[in-house]
């Protein structure tokens, strides 16, 4: 499947499509998609936020919105914040979240980005981050695991990355820790 660059209104149109599938078929994130993608308006018409798909922009398999920085962080490059990622329930599980990130990465390497940054909003968000292995280092304020991670193996760097040490960290988090707050009965991943 291809992927695209949309403009903020193709965007807006195909979260569209995705939040009325998620409402459709009622995953268990059905209510974090809808609101996520409810955002993409907003993200993209207002923050000058890119909007990429896997698939035609009408009828999209999945869609992820990225905020390129900028500057560069000095010391580590130019940051690619992705804000969003929702693959359309019926296409889950056959790696089409993999691909439109693939995609993407290789399109801002060239860019000369050199790092990614993520939030996980679901466990199956944190599957997708975590077999990628893009380590969690934090949670922020939401107590949602914060990922940072080189775009590739090459431009790995020892040390704590800017945004995990203003969230405090000293070191990636360990499995368990994850595994904590994934658990968390009053935490942000107890609906799914
Ligand atoms: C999270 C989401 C985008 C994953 O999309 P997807 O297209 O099904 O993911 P892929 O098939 O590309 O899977 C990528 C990897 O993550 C793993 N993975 C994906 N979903 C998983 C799940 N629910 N449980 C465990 N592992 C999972 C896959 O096994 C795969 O691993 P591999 O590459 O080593 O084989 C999709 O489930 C979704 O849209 N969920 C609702 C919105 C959401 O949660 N967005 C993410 C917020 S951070």
């Amino acid at each position: 499947m291809d992927t695209h660059q949309l403009t903020p209104t193709e965007a807006v149109a195909a979260a569209r499509t995705l939040a009325s599938a998620a409402r459709a078929n009622r995953p268990t994130t059905w209510r974090y998609e809808t609101r996520e993608l409810s955002s993409v308006g907003l993200y993209t018409h207002r923050w000058g936020a890119t909007a990429w798909c896997l698939g035609p922009p009408d009828e999209p398999a999945a869609l992820a919105v990225v905020s390129p920085a900028k500057r560069p962080r000095p010391g580590w490059g130019r940051y690619l914040n992705r804000i969003l990622i929702v693959t359309h329930p019926h296409a889950r599980g056959t790696g089409c979240a993999r691909a439109l990130d693939d995609a993407m990465i290789r399109y801002y390497l060239d860019c000369g980005y050199t790092r990614l940054k993520t939030t996980s909003g679901t466990r199956a968000g944190w599957a997708v981050h975590t077999r990628r292995g893009w380590p969690a280092w934090a949670l922020n304020k939401h107590r949602q695991l914060v990922h940072d991670a080189p775009l590739s193996a090459d431009l790995a760097r020892p040390g704590v990355p800017p945004t995990a040490a203003a969230l405090g960290a000293t070191r990636p988090m360990t499995e368990s820790e994850q595994h904590a707050a994934l658990d968390d009965p009053t935490g942000p991943y107890a609906r799914d």
